[in-house]
């Protein structure tokens, strides 16, 4: 059985990918350098980018199941363009080539985010309508996940939820604990509300186990098996890293105006005198503030049920692998900005 990955230069894309194994496994990546310096030679690799639908109908021959992780991730200050044509025509052209080729199963990584912070009862399950104010990361994923739930082809998605764990350079949970590290980290809000994060093996698992069922149209969360109060998830990261908790707490109508304030001075800041200068996103932005100080608790029964898939990484001992993976890699003690850099070449 032939099996394709997407974004396995990616973070999930990559724990995809290793974990396939025993079958005919093959990477699709833009930049197949980037993909071989990862995997060396233990898989497949193959070029191929959403937005150019011929590289797609030449990866795709021949392959059975389809993993398509992939996509432009948020990345503060981006055009809405970057994020449409990978994210919403990547995907068109996905389902497209995947017709083509009579893909039998086909997983789709879609994310919570498709109900942006417009919740109308919870715990948040997969019949919770789509949000109506979204980010361009969030609201294209959402446009894109309904190309998928229209799609007549076979396919599962996953809805995973704020995903943390080792070799993700560029996610929230490593630049917090980089940050915590070095004491540059104040509380926000009254830090009361919950947060439900996912250690990346749980998603994995989620992920899997989605591909061996055959729940076609249908959608399923993936989050970890607790959720916490956002104060109490970073004092279980201070613990982690064995450092004490921030002492300042900034007011959330204060870090709100901080963030209308920053966004447009630091995209100034960044056309006219370059990322390097106290590096490419401000301290604090409406949607990290809202990510952080958003009530967020989400109900994962029907995984259970219709997949056999339950998480059971818990908060302290996914923080504990992730910082044991900062440790060892040295990232703690390099700023932020390079440790990014950093992943770019691995
Ligand atoms: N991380 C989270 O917390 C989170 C939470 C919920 C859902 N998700 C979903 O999980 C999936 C994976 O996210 P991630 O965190 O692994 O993101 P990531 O680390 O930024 O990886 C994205 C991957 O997609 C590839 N990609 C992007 N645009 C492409 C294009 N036009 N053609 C070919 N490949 C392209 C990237 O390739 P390059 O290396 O060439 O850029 C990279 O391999 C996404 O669908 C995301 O929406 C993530």
């Amino acid at each position: 059985m032939r099996i394709l990955v997407t974004g396995a230069t990616g973070f999930v894309g990559q724990h995809v990918a290793r974990r396939l194994t025993g079958d005919d496994v093959a990477v699709l990546a833009r930049n197949p350098d980037k993909a071989r310096a990862k995997f060396g030679s233990t898989v497949e690799v193959v070029q191929g980018d959403f937005r150019d639908p011929r590289s797609l109908e030449k990866a795709f021959a021949g392959v059975d199941v389809l993993y398509h992780i992939g996509a432009a991730r948020d990345h503060w200050g981006r055009p809405y363009k970057w994020y449409y044509d990978s994210n919403v025509l990547g995907t068109k052209h996905i389902l497209h080539a995947a017709e083509q080729a009579k893909i039998s199963k086909i997983v789709y990584c879609s994310t919570v985010g498709v109900y942006s912070f417009d919740f109308q009862y919870k715990p948040i399950n997969e019949a919770h309508p789509y949000g109506k104010h979204f980010s361009f990361y969030h609201g294209t994923k959402k446009m894109a996940e309904e190309l998928v739930m229209a799609s007549s082809l076979p396919i599962i998605t996953v809805r995973p939820g704020w995903i943390y764990g080792p070799h993700d350079d560029a996610g929230g949970v490593t630049q917090m604990l980089m940050k915590l590290s070095k004491g540059r980290f104040a509380f926000v809000g009254k830090g009361e509300n919950r947060v439900h994060p996912v250690f990346i093996d749980d998603v994995v698992d989620g992920i899997l186990a989605a591909g061996r069922s055959e729940c076609f149209g249908e959608a399923f969360l993936l989050l970890g098996p607790e959720a916490i109060t956002f104060d109490n998830y970073v004092r279980a990261m201070c613990d982690a890293l064995g450092v004490d908790p921030p002492k300042l707490r900034i007011p959330y109508y204060a870090a709100l105006l901080a963030s209308y304030g920053l966004e447009p001075l630091w995209l100034t800041k960044n056309r006219f005198v370059g990322k390097k200068l106290l590096g490419d996103k401000p301290p604090m932005t409406r949607d990290t503030l809202y990510g952080v100080t958003a009530d967020r608790v989400y109900d994962t029964s029907k995984g259970e049920r219709l997949l056999g898939h339950k998480p059971r990484v818990g908060v302290r001992d996914g923080l504990a692998r992730t910082v044991e993976w900062l440790k060892e890699s040295g990232r703690l003690e390099a700023r932020p900005a390079e440790a990014v850099a950093q992943s770019a070449v691995q």
